[in-house]
């Protein structure tokens, strides 16, 4: 378990800020927010308004932060950053809302992760600009309805579901869902950063590190770092042979599935015969929360056709069995599907 580099554990704040676009231009893909927003983004530079609250969702790695700072790049604003679990009590909320200047853009990561009485007050901070204030206790307390000044509302978050209605309702300018990227994509993004890092890389070892990036770009920078590490110490260029031989060192298969990957489809398949199992089995006999699981490891198996999500719970698919080396059984659950 120790040596997993799941999106989260690579993530290397330094190497992300190294990397991050720094305009619209430099983004890779995701065309279809990217559309969005420009329509967006200009209709309120004409109005001369602050632009509508976005909620940006999907795994980790695949460029909602990079996508805040660019709308805030692109408007002309600051842009303030917190998080869900950052904002303890309303206090907190109140005093990044009162101090936010004209036009900023407030971006709270991790949203799913704000507690329920500061959501209420966010409510009205969303709708109307104004935050409602109680001052006092008891029979003598009295609210106070503050003025904010007018901002936009970035929030992003790794799992949609945990989001309540009434919250994701307020995002006016739209809720937009990241894509896994394409191999074409993933190799233009590694390309790139192979150039600002200074690192000579071959095509075939481009193509090899895309491969096995999960379609996501934090993951393709932070392999192509590891890539790059290995390299130099082996004194070579980096080359196809030295891909391989790196990530074979870093458990990263063909597929770009990690030991944790592995080891979740394998227990399914010796334990419960492919499936069906529920999250909280999985989560449990892998001792992982089931928010990794279902954020992190679900999403790409799903996305490759190893593994599927049914109302009774997780099925290993045929392919899933083929990619393990296991026997796939006569009427097994993954025949079914
Ligand atoms: N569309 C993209 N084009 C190029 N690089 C990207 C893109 N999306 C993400 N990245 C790279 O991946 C890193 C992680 O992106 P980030 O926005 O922090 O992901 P998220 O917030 O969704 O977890 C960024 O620092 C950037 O280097
Ligand atoms: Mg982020």
């Amino acid at each position: 378990m120790s040596k997993k580099i799941d999106p989260q554990n690579g993530k290397d704040t330094h190497l992300d800020q190294a990397l991050r676009p720094s305009s619209f231009g430099e983004y890779v893909g995701q065309e279809k927010i990217k559309k969005n927003l420009q329509i967006l983004l200009s209709a309120a530079k004409e109005r001369e308004h602050a632009p509508e609250h976005l909620l940006f969702y999907g795994p980790p790695g695949l460029g909602k932060t990079t996508l805040a700072h660019l709308i805030a790049k692109e408007i002309g604003s600051g842009i303030k950053i917190t998080s869900g679990p950052a904002i303890e009590k309303v206090g907190d909320l109140a005093s990044i809302l009162t101090n936010l200047t004209p036009k900023d853009v407030l971006f709270i990561d991790e949203i799913h992760r704000l507690n329920k009485t500061i959501e209420e007050v966010l409510y009205p901070a969303m709708e109307s600009g104004v935050l409602d204030i109680i001052i006092g206790k008891g029979p003598s307390a009295r609210t106070i309805q503050l003025e904010l000044p007018p901002f936009t509302l970035i929030a992003a978050t790794t799992r949609m579901a945990l989001l309540s209605s009434p919250l994701r309702s307020r995002f006016g300018g739209g809720v937009f869902r990241l894509e896994f990227y394409t191999q074409e994509e993933i190799e233009k993004i590694i390309g790139r950063s192979a150039k600002l890092l200074g690192v000579e890389a071959e095509s075939g070892a481009i193509s090899e590190i895309g491969k096995r990036s999960r379609f996501t770009p934090r993951i393709a920078n932070y392999l192509l770092k590891r890539c790059r590490d290995f390299a130099q110490v082996q004194k070579e260029k980096l080359s196809k042979k030295i891909v391989d031989e790196a990530l074979l060192l870093l458990g990263v298969d063909t597929l770009g599935l990690q030991n944790a990957d592995r080891s979740l489809l394998t227990m399914l398949i010796d334990k419960f015969n492919g499936g069906p199992v529920g999250l909280s089995t999985i989560a449990a006999a892998l001792s992982e929360d089931e928010g990794t699981v279902e954020e992190v490891h679900e999403p790409y198996l799903m996305q490759l056709g190893l593994l599927e999500r049914t109302p009774r719970g997780r099925v290993v698919t045929d392919r899933g069995f083929v990619h393990l080396d296991k026997k796939i059984k006569e009427n097994s659950q993954g025949k079914l599907l």
